[in-house]
């Protein structure tokens, strides 16, 4: 069987448009017990501030998208607010490559430093942020106020 994605090279990038709310919704509701609702999603496209980019799979014209970042570049600040793979291209290097993807645009835009927060319990977007370096330097106690879970706020110097 031919997997979606054989190497992060063969990803390319693009902004999100309006019609590709159906699919970012998708992969959102797949992958998050709390999603961003459709609403919220098509309200960041019209933010000057705020970038969804999407990473996509293309194969002889037709597209996939297979995940996506949502970040805001405020002054020197890149951002993260969201990032989510579909779960048929998890750990294939598709997040890894969205937040470089992030962290290159950040910096073209003369941001300095990278922040977020994630979850006390998600494990594999703990990993992925260490793996770029992101250091803990705080934590929000019960910032995800549905189960009472702390945020990790993270940092990155770009
Ligand atoms: C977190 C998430 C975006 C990672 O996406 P991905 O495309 O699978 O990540 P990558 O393949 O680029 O992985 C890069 C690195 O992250 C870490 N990682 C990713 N998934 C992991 C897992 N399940 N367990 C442990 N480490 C993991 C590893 O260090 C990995 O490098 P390696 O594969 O060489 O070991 C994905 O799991 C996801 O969509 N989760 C649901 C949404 C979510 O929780 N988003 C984060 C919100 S803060």
């Amino acid at each position: 069987m031919r997997r979606p994605v054989d190497t992060p090279e063969r990803l390319e990038f693009r902004r999100m448009q309006p019609e590709d709310l159906d699919r970012v919704v998708d992969i959102e509701r797949a992958g998050f017990r709390n999603p961003w609702s459709r609403e919220l999603l098509a309200r960041e496209l019209d933010h000057a501030w705020s970038h969804i980019v999407l990473a996509v799979d293309r194969d002889a014209g037709a597209e996939r998208v297979l995940g996506y970042i949502v970040f805001w570049l405020v002054h020197d600040e890149l951002h993260v607010l969201n990032i989510a793979t579909a779960i048929e291209a998890r750990r294939r290097g598709v997040g890894r490559a969205l937040m470089l993807e992030a962290h290159g645009a950040g910096k073209d835009r003369g941001a300095v430093v990278a922040t977020l927060e994630v979850r006390r319990s998600n494990a594999p977007a703990l990993e992925l942020y260490r793996s770029l370096g992101y250091r803990q330097v705080g934590i929000r106690p019960n910032y995800y106020q549905e189960e009472g879970e702390d945020a990790i706020v993270m940092i990155l110097d770009l």
